[in-house]
């Protein structure tokens, strides 16, 4: 009936991880970020116990971009996940909670010489270097510190995989890595070789977000071994690590259907297995960066509701506290979501709403001709799989605070970000 099992119903208000949504919203507040941490929890076992059912060599690396704080970092690390990391402030954020640089892994199109630094001085894993640009740049910094620096390449591998275009990376028209297909990943892997200070361990791509199919994963594993063979034989040197991203999809509704996350290992596994088998190729130390797919289904958003304001003939607009400041999905993408009025959970879903935000701004809306229960004034509006991409892609438009966040770990909350107050939002104002 909902769209993650982490929720239920009893006596007649939503539950999430078996908790009442509606109590957890009259004690921290709306808005607010529930996430069931034992669902996190979970996930991460699925896919590291799959990786190691199906392959044994390779490490699952939490894509942090979804979601991150200190007290993820930590249950990250507990885990034993490694960490996809794309700015210092992910970085640092990581090390604040203790997280060891050894197991990030850097990327990013265009780091900083800030970023980069701190990378090296911290001694991050692998440092994804995006083009031969910023290999030099690294390969200099390194001479100057008197470090060998291990790095991964990232390859546009050309794959189109069925998604919005927005959140599309791996095709060749990407601000992303080194190009595939014209051979400029091939010339710069010998350019790369060349650089004294750097170790080229392996490859990267990503081919996209939210893909449900687990065949555009095979095939970038097809690919990418036949890069690495082509590398063989220009260069005589076989690379052992392949890092083959994120994307696997999440259901954002009950119409979407996804494969279990281990299948998507598997499928990766095999095909690995399958094409290093027919080209002689020793199978390298596999790397996958699932973001999304750890976080999204396991977090929602409380809101209570404010104006319902009917238009006979065109719609019912429900506002609710929050919006597009934490949650701009649906007006960067049209993403869909459903959501439920959290204290009547048992009455049908009846009702045809646009949930709006509460910016000074017509976009600002969360999702249009969405089926929730009837809507008054004060009740707690839940808005599913929010997991991921909410709270780090948020902002304070309108200087409007940040919702706070809360774990549950079982049946237990536990704030892990705080929410912000209007000192919060004035912090960085120089008045003179
Ligand atoms: N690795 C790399 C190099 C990536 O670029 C990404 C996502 C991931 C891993 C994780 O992908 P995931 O498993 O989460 O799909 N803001 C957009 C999503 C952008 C994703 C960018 N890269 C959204 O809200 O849908």
């Amino acid at each position: 009936m909902f769209v993650s099992n982490s929720l239920g119903i009893t006596d007649g208000h939503l539950t999430l991880g078996g908790v009442d949504t509606v109590l957890m919203a009259e004690k921290f507040g709306t808005p607010l970020y529930l996430f069931d941490e034992d669902r996190i929890r979970e996930n991460c076992r699925n896919y590291v116990s799959a990786m190691r059912e199906h392959y044994g060599n390779g490490t699952v690396a939490y894509a942090s971009k979804a979601f991150l704080c200190a007290e993820m970092a930590k249950v990250m690390n507990e885990e034993g996940m490694s960490l996809d990391v794309v700015s210092g402030g992910e970085i640092y954020t990581a090390l604040k909670a203790a997280f060891p640089a050894s197991r990030m892994f850097f990327h990013g199109n265009n780091k900083t010489h800030d970023e980069l630094e701190l990378a090296v001085d911290c001694g991050v894993g692998r440092i994804v270097v995006d083009g031969l640009e910023e290999a030099e740049s690294l390969n200099n910094m390194a001479g100057r510190v008197g470090k060998k620096v291990a790095v991964l390449m990232r390859i546009t591998p050309g794959i189109d995989a069925h998604t919005h275009s927005f959140i599309k990376t791996g095709q060749i028209d990407s601000k992303f890595g080194v190009t595939l297909e014209n051979g400029d990943a091939l010339r710069s892997v010998g350019s790369v070789l060349k650089m004294e200070n750097l170790e080229l361990k392996g490859f990267h791509c990503h081919i996209g977000s939210q893909i449900f199919e687990t065949e555009p994963f095979a095939h970038a594993a097809d690919v990418m071994i036949d890069f690495m063979c082509a590398v063989r034989s220009t260069y005589s040197v076989e690379l052992h690590e392949l890092d083959l991203g994120g994307g696997f999809g999440i259901r954002y509704t009950s119409e979407q259907n996804r494969a279990e996350y281990g299948e998507y290992v598997k499928a990766i596994c095999e095909a690995l297995k399958r094409k290093c088998a027919e080209v002689k190729y020793e199978l390298p130390y596999l790397i996958i960066e699932p973001g999304r797919s750890i976080v999204g289904e396991a977090g929602i958003t409380l809101y209570t509701v404010g104006r319902v304001k009917s238009i006979p003939g065109v719609r019912t607009y429900v506002s609710v506290d929050g919006g597009m400041t934490d949650n701009p999905r649906y007006a960067l993408y049209k993403s869909p979501y459903e959501a439920c009025i959290a204290n009547k959970a048992d009455n049908d879903r009846d009702f045809v709403v646009t949930i709006a935000g509460k910016c000074c701004e017509s976009g600002d809306l969360i999702q249009e001709n969405c089926n929730i229960q009837r809507p008054e004034p004060g009740d707690i509006l839940a808005v599913f799989s929010t997991g991921a991409y909410n709270y780090s892609m948020s902002s304070n438009y309108n200087r409007i605070c940040r919702p706070a966040a809360v774990f549950l770990r079982n049946g237990e909350p536990r704030v892990v970000i705080r929410r912000e107050t209007y000192q919060d939002i004035v912090k960085n104002d120089v008045l003179k």
